[in-house]
């Protein structure tokens, strides 16, 4: 069997006197798209960050398609950052390069590829995320909310990762954009094959892409489940997240797959 795409084992965190994650254990398998919920401050953030050796654990261990994060040659390592992509929370575009430029900017660092290609590769992903060729030429301060999300997704999967994690992707957006933004990563999911992980506070988002919800509590994953089996867990977390009014609306629109 193929190793999980990530395999996080007895991972400890801590800020200072603070334990953000104690024992934590999280596989997440090929294919999977995994909704990571918990309270604010729970550590949602930076699990994500550590997922991708952004941070290291206080403790234990984290591999990425089977091979640990760190230890390697820096060749080996360069070639793990390029199989995942990452949407971190406020789009976190270089403001004084233009929409073009952010999108070609992991494209050029690899030193692989020539401008004229480059310019095809830039070209094909800003359809990929439904935006027009001449939207290259803007920059980010002149984009609305939903086109800084589109063009981060775009270079995020500008070196066609096979992972995608994305924190809060919806934080911010009107129910429309919300909604058109999520349809997007779904379709994009599914025709690239993608192995997702998205943070969100969001049912509705959670609904409409999840096949497995990880909750997020006690420093630990409590619960990783399919939506049905993880609203049944008894815990209060559990209950104020989905048992509210606005959350059994959301998961009656539940996408069954
Ligand atoms: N670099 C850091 N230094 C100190 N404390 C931090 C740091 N990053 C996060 N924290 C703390 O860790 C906890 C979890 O933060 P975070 O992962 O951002 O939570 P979430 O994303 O679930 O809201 C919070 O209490 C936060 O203040
Ligand atoms: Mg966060």
């Amino acid at each position: 069997m193929a190793a999980p795409v990530i395999s996080i084992r007895e991972l400890h965190t801590r800020f200072g006197a603070v334990w953000v994650h104690k024992g934590l254990d999280l596989d997440v398998a090929a294919g999977e798209m995994v909704a990571l919920v918990g309270g604010s401050g729970s550590g949602k953030t930076t699990l994500l960050r550590q997922m991708i050796g952004l941070l290291t654990p206080t403790q234990g261990e984290i591999r990425l398609f089977g091979e640990p994060l760190f230890g390697g040659s820096v060749e080996r390592e360069c070639a793990l950052r390029r199989r995942f992509g990452v949407l971190f929370q406020h789009g976190a575009l270089f403001s004084a390069f233009s929409v073009f430029d952010n999108i070609a900017f992991p494209l050029r660092e690899l030193k692989r590829f020539d401008e004229a290609t480059i310019r095809d590769l830039v070209m094909l992903k800003l359809e990929m995320v439904e935006l027009l060729p001449r939207h290259g030429q803007l920059t980010p301060s002149e984009l609305s909310g939903g086109m800084v999300k589109r063009v981060a997704l775009a270079r995020a999967l500008a070196l066609e990762p096979e992972l995608l994690l994305l924190d809060e992707p919806t934080a911010g957006l009107d129910p429309d954009r919300s909604d058109s933004f999520v349809r997007l990563i779904r379709m994009l999911g599914e025709e690239l094959g993608l192995t997702l992980v998205l943070v969100t506070h969001d049912l509705d988002t959670m609904a409409a892409l999840a096949t497995r919800v990880a909750v997020l509590a006690e420093q630990r994953i409590l619960a990783y489940d399919s939506i049905e089996n993880v609203i049944r867990v008894d815990h209060p977390f559990v209950r104020n997240f989905f048992l509210s009014e606005r959350g059994a609306r959301a998961l009656r629109n539940t996408h069954h797959r």
